[in-house]
């Protein structure tokens, strides 16, 4: 490589740093602290719902939305093989009262007559569509009217 063209390389180099650093900007964080501080998880909050069996339902905020779970979900695990929402979600009446049954939405047709609905594996994982209710302070500010 000859001199020149040596010396025309650096220049460019030279320009194009000064030019990187006197637009770099300053990075901001969307956790509003600095990016190096610990990280501050959020505190873990209670259920607002007590056993199940003592809550009203919550009103839906619009047509086919899953309904929101009112009561605790504490001691109710979903494993491939047992799913203990069933336990009681199967049927229309917990302890002689009427309680919400699943939809039909939930179930296969029956593949023979007189056969029980079979629950379709789709809405195994209950919790990926309804939720249970913590009093916490929303992330983000929503308007969303149903
Ligand atoms: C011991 C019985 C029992 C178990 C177990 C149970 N539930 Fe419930 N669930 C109820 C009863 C009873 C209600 C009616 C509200 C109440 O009284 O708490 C209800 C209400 C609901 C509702 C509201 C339905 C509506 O139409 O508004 C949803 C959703 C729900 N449960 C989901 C779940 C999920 C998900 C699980 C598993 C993590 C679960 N439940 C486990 C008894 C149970
Ligand atoms: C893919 C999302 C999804 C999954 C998974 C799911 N559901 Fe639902 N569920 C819904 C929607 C949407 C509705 C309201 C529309 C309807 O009734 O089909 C509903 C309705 C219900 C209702 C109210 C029924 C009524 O007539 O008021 C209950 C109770 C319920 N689901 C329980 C469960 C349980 C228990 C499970 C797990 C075994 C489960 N769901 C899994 C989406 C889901």
């Amino acid at each position: 490589m000859n001199k020149s063209l040596k010396v025309t390389l650096l220049a460019a180099l030279a320009v194009t740093l000064v030019a990187c650093a006197s637009t770099a900007v300053q990075l901001s964080t969307l956790r509003e602290q600095s990016v190096s501080s610990a990280d501050s998880a959020p505190d873990v909050k209670d259920y607002v719902g007590k056993r199940p069996g003592q809550h009203a339902l919550i009103a839906r905020s619009f047509p086919q939305q899953p309904p929101l779970v009112p009561h605790t979900v504490d001691g109710y695990g979903i494993a491939p093989g047992d799913n203990s929402c069933l336990d009681c979600h199967i049927s229309d009446e917990f302890k002689g009262k009427k309680m919400p049954k699943m939809s039909d939405s939930h179930f296969l047709k029956a593949s023979m007559a007189g056969a029980e609905p079979a629950v379709d594996m789709q809405r195994w994982q209950c919790d990926s569509c309804h939720v249970p209710q913590v009093d916490a302070k929303p992330l983000v500010d929503n308007d969303f009217k149903g």
